[in-house]
């Protein structure tokens, strides 16, 4: 007797779950009931990927990670520990109280501040406060009507002197990433725009790299800076 096992890809689990909180007029509700299910076994995290971003620990071999260190949208929390072991003062948020609760039991003794906090609406006290702030994959994980207000929330987070560090998929160069196309995701990767926007609020571009990826997507890694308060250009 043969029997068939059928597993759906966490992918599409992730997609059902998003149509669902979308639908609902909620586009970040989805996350929580993830990581819910997640902590009971009843599903697989799709950017688990048990490591930090490949395409931050690159980056980070050329640089010295130090000072205040802000990680958003922090997962699983991988990018925060390989942050955080550099000997950065590291914070990390995420919108589902679940990820904060797995991230603290997946490293326990951790130096990182974990905390729940929304994008859309974080502590004041966080306005220009970081001398690195890390964004993968966050503001491309909500439709992109949401994405101007989340990313100027998180250029609001680069002290003077800081650093942006962003990765996101990348829309298809026939794909304009247009406002209002919540239809396909998630994710909703960032057109070239979307990306250039990150630069308001006083944080200029260091540099927009397009990298090739796993298929389907292209990657960004773009890096911002704010100049220091009443340095000379
Ligand atoms: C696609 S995952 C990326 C996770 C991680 N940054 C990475 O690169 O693997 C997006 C993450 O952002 C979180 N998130 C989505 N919307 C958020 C919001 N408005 N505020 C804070 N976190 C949010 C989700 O819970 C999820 O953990």
């Amino acid at each position: 007797m043969t029997t068939e096992h059928r597993t759906e890809d966490p992918d599409e689990a992730a997609r059902r779950l998003a149509a669902v909180s979308l639908a609902a007029d909620d586009p970040t509700g989805w996350f929580e009931r993830l990581y819910a299910a997640a902590a009971d076994g009843a599903a697989v995290v799709p950017w688990d990927r048990g490591a930090p971003h490949p395409l931050l620990v690159e980056w980070a071999a050329r640089r010295e990670i130090g000072g205040r260190v802000l990680v958003v949208g922090f997962g699983t929390g991988f990018d925060a520990e390989f942050l955080a072991a550099g000997g950065a003062a590291t914070t990390a948020f995420d919108i589902s109280p679940s990820a904060v609760a797995a991230a603290r039991q997946r490293f326990p003794g951790s130096s990182v501040d974990y905390r729940t906090a929304d994008l859309l609406a974080p502590p004041p006290q966080w306005r220009h406060a970081f001398d690195l702030v890390v964004e993968s994959m966050t503001v491309q994980s909500m439709p992109p009507a949401l994405h101007p207000p989340a990313t100027a929330s998180v250029a609001g987070f680069v002290a003077p002197g800081g650093t942006l560090l962003v990765i996101a998929a990348a829309a298809s160069e026939d794909d304009t990433g247009s406002i209002g196309d919540a239809g396909a995701g998630p994710p909703w990767p960032l057109s070239r725009a979307e990306v250039d926007a990150f630069a308001q609020d006083g944080l200029v571009a260091v540099s927009v790299e397009s990298l090739a990826s796993v298929p389907p997507w292209r990657r960004w890694r773009a890096e911002f800076r704010r100049e220091q308060a009443g340095a000379t250009p």
